[in-house]
């Protein structure tokens, strides 16, 4: 498959810079086509500009300032997306790339003023995240960056496209022991991508 990895993270040496290493490195082993797109490294914009904001619904123009990733997102069959959680969110960068690219004309369409969702390329998602607090603190307010994958991207690729969800809990109070076991998951996780 071909498998657009999205990484947003400003430190190479983090640990989600090393989640990001391996995911392309496992993806590539099994003989995937990866599209690397490194948010940070390629010096991505995440601000949505006025003019943007005034052709956002004007398919073809609307596309222009983002022609090359809208391209990259389009070629993809599948998408891993390899992030920490800031503010029970997105990353602003990866926030800025939904903004930006996911635009009308690539991911949905309107029709008789209803959302259409048609990013049908993508046939295959993962996640590959971590979060400082524990999975009952994210429970306890509704885990809003879980449900911005699974409920929200989820009915705007193919439908019935397979989802996982790796989250590395607690970073906060992770250990050697417990980072080397979440990168065995994700790394058995991307073998059977
Ligand atoms: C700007 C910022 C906002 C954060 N917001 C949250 C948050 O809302 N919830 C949470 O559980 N952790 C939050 N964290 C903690 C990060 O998720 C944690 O630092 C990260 O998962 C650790 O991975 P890294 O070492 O690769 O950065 C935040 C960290 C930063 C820097």
């Amino acid at each position: 498959m071909r498998v657009l990895v999205l990484h947003a993270h400003p430190v190479a040496e983090s640990y989600n810079g090393a989640l990001h290493r391996l995911v392309v490195e496992r993806l590539k082993a099994k003989g995937h086509e990866v599209d690397d797109c490194d948010l940070y490294a390629e010096g991505f914009s995440p601000v949505l500009t006025r003019e943007e904001r005034i052709d956002y619904h004007e398919i073809g123009p609307n596309l222009e300032p983002v022609a090359g990733y809208v391209e990259r997102l389009q070629k993809a069959d599948a998408l891993v997306m390899c992030y920490p959680v800031w503010n029970f969110g997105y990353p602003a960068m990866l926030k800025g790339f939904f903004d930006r690219v996911f635009l009308p004309g690539v991911s949905f369409k309107m029709v008789d003023g209803k959302v259409r969702p048609c990013l049908h390329n993508i046939r295959k998602v993962a996640v590959v995240t971590s979060y400082g607090g524990t999975w009952l603190r994210a429970t306890f307010v509704g885990n809003p960056p879980r449900k911005a994958v699974m409920r929200v991207l989820r009915v705007i690729v193919k439908p019935g496209a397979p989802f996982s969800y790796l989250a590395h809990y607690d970073m906060n109070r992770s250990t050697p022991a417990t980072r080397e076991a979440f990168m065995k998951k994700v790394a058995a996780a991307m073998d059977v991508f």
